[in-house]
């Protein structure tokens, strides 16, 4: 049997990996500043992760959600106490795409509304939801197509309006900084006339945490910058440190039903116990504050480089957005000087490292990209 060959990859096999370095199996180091795309919240192979995972796995690995499972209400506890949202009702899933189709699935049956604006440039997942309300025709199946969601332009206050005044609004749904977009930061303004007009709408806040949530930003989510509370929090990414699971942090003002949601896999012993150790090393080793020191040094390092267009981003998500004739960067960075970035188009180095990358790990990466652009 083939692999169904839908990954463009690097002819590199990943066999070790600590910290913020990983090793191939030719016993190469590497730097990885793309955090195995912004999974690695905590570093590679955390031994407090790997005990706690490995523990667990020796009493029980999996039941289903037919049985209590109390991990689930100890990270329930543990987030909302992390994340500065104690009120709010935890919902597992499983990835990322999962988590804003359960978003906006939650939104409509909550207002009964159907309309979902989302804006130029998203990307919210494969699922088909998540994936209709994502600008990228090339991956929506003729099948996914939809008159439910309406794209408006990035940080357009006027259109926003129009658009309330149009449709009978059920849910707005915004990346805080998007990712895959090319790394731009939504400004406070826009994120509070959201609220706003969600507010005086009946329309539900969908946060998509996913990338840019967990920490990565020096916040807990990029949306607290704003000083508003979403009704929903989408996140996947971070919060495993590379173990499969997604979730969504819903508002008090959502009333559960049992069947209203639901999935076989989410919240299940293994995925409760990686989760709960991220967070607990989170709180332990500062990493939201370590995010935004190196992310902060990162930033003002790189906007006094030469023939950078800009910078964009915040905490440890960051865009260096290069000329056209710079195109071999990424490609040199991991070729030469064996660092992993991240990319978006048309051409946009994404730094996406773990939370606890180091000072000295920066300055390899700037030292790396310093000798790329003379
Ligand atoms: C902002 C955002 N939302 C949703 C997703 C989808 O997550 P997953 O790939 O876990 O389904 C991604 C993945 O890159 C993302 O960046």
């Amino acid at each position: 049997m083939k692999l169904f060959d839908v990954y463009p990859i690097n002819d590199i096999n990943i066999d070790k990996a600590f910290g913020s370095n990983v090793w191939d199996d030719k016993g190469q180091q590497y730097l990885d500043m793309y955090g195995g795309h912004a999974v690695i919240s905590i570093g590679h192979t955390h031994p407090h992760y790997v005990k706690r995972l490995t523990d667990q796995l020796n009493k029980v690995g999996f039941y289903s959600n037919s049985v209590k499972i109390p991990l689930q209400q100890e990270l329930a506890e543990k987030l909302g106490k992390v994340s500065g949202k104690a009120d709010y009702q935890l919902f597992l899933c499983n990835s990322g795409a999962e988590a804003n189709e359960n978003a906006l699935k939650l939104a409509s049956f909550h207002n009964g509304k159907k309309k979902i604006i989302a804006f130029k440039k998203a990307f919210h997942g494969r699922t088909s939801l998540a994936v209709a309300a994502t600008d990228n025709p090339k991956i929506v199946a003729p099948v996914n197509e939809t008159d439910n969601v309406v794209f408006l332009p990035w940080e357009d206050q006027v259109a926003l309006e129009a658009a309330f005044k149009q449709y009978e609004v059920s849910s707005v749904i915004i990346e805080g900084i998007q990712g895959v977009g090319g790394i731009n930061v939504a400004s406070d303004s826009f994120l509070q006339k959201i609220r706003t007009l969600c507010d005086e709408h009946n329309a539900a806040f969908i946060a998509d945490s996913v990338q840019c949530g967990y920490g990565r930003s020096g916040k807990f989510y990029s949306h607290d910058f704003a000083g508003i509370n979403a009704d929903i929090y989408t996140m996947a990414k971070g919060m495993g440190n590379g173990f499969p699971i997604g979730a969504i942090s819903i508002s008090p003002k959502f009333q559960a039903s049992y069947g209203m949601l639901g999935t076989t896999f989410g919240g299940n012993h293994l995925a409760c116990a990686a989760a709960l150790a991220v967070l607990e090393v989170i709180e332990q080793e500062q990493l939201i504050a370590n995010a935004e020191k190196i992310g902060n040094y990162l930033i003002n390092e790189l906007k006094g480089l030469p023939k950078i267009k800009e910078v964009r981003g915040r905490g440890l998500m960051i865009g260096i957005d290069l000329p056209e004739e710079l195109s071999n960067v990424k490609k040199n960075l991991l070729a030469k000087h064996k660092i992993f970035t991240g990319e978006a188009k048309p051409n946009v180095i994404r730094l996406l490292p773990s939370l606890a990358l180091t000072q000295e790990h920066a300055d390899q990466f700037l030292s790396a990209l310093k000798q790329e652009l003379v």
